[in-house]
């Protein structure tokens, strides 16, 4: 059983995806050992305790403002809870290096956005849909990618896109996008842990 480990800043509906994933049986292998959140009032840390899934509030703010303690610390737990694999689900902060480094080829994010198209620094959230929207695209979607460096710009793993609709806010667009989130992220945690499996 290959131990996740999912960083989410906000409300955590993909999160609850994943759960409900590996509930059904639709994601096999897989357990969450493990949800971190800089945000201590996340609806993330909300759902762990609910679903008795250790939950943990870190941020700089809980590391004396010290980026080396923050990233220590996370790596400190995340052997702790021997976690084999790490899924970003809306998680604001970049993961420091060494983080990354250590668990390279087995972090995973998901983008509200047909990557490489509307990524990069300051695109999350509404702000990716106004942008969408503002560009006239006749399509949007979502990409499940790995993590690296730079924000957004791992290899993709799995995309689905869908139609963007005369008169579309982003808030409505958000609605629709988050569905195709809550489908493809999972599938690429098992394409993923398939992968770590199989090695
Ligand atoms: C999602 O739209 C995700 O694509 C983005 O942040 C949002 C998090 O939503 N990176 P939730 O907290 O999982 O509901």
């Amino acid at each position: 059983m290959l131990r996740l480990a999912v960083f989410a800043s906000g409300h955590g509906s993909n999160l609850e995806a994943i759960y409900q994933s590996i509930s059904t049986g639709a994601v096999h292998g897989v357990d969450i050992a493990l949800v971190i959140s800089n945000n201590s009032a996340s609806g993330a840390l909300s759902f762990a305790k609910k679903m008795a899934i250790r939950g943990v509030h870190l941020s700089l703010l809980t590391c004396e403002r010290d980026e080396k303690k923050l990233e220590s610390k996370i790596l400190e737990i995340l052997q702790e809870a021997k976690i084999d694999l790490i899924a970003l689900a809306g998680y604001m902060k970049k993961l420091p290096d060494k983080v990354l480094e250590k668990y390279t080829g087995r972090i995973l994010n998901i983008h509200p956005a047909l990557l490489p198209d509307f990524g990069g620094k300051g695109m999350y959230g509404m702000n990716v849909h106004a942008a969408v929207i503002a560009s006239g695209a006749s399509i949007s979607g979502a990409s499940a990618h790995f993590v690296e460096g730079e924000y957004d710009t791992g290899e993709i793993i799995l995309q689905e896109a869908c139609p963007v609709v005369v008169g579309e806010t982003p808030e409505s667009l958000s609605e629709r996008v988050k569905e195709i989130e809550h489908r493809i992220l999972p599938k690429a945690i098992q394409i993923i842990a398939n992968r770590i499996t199989k090695n």
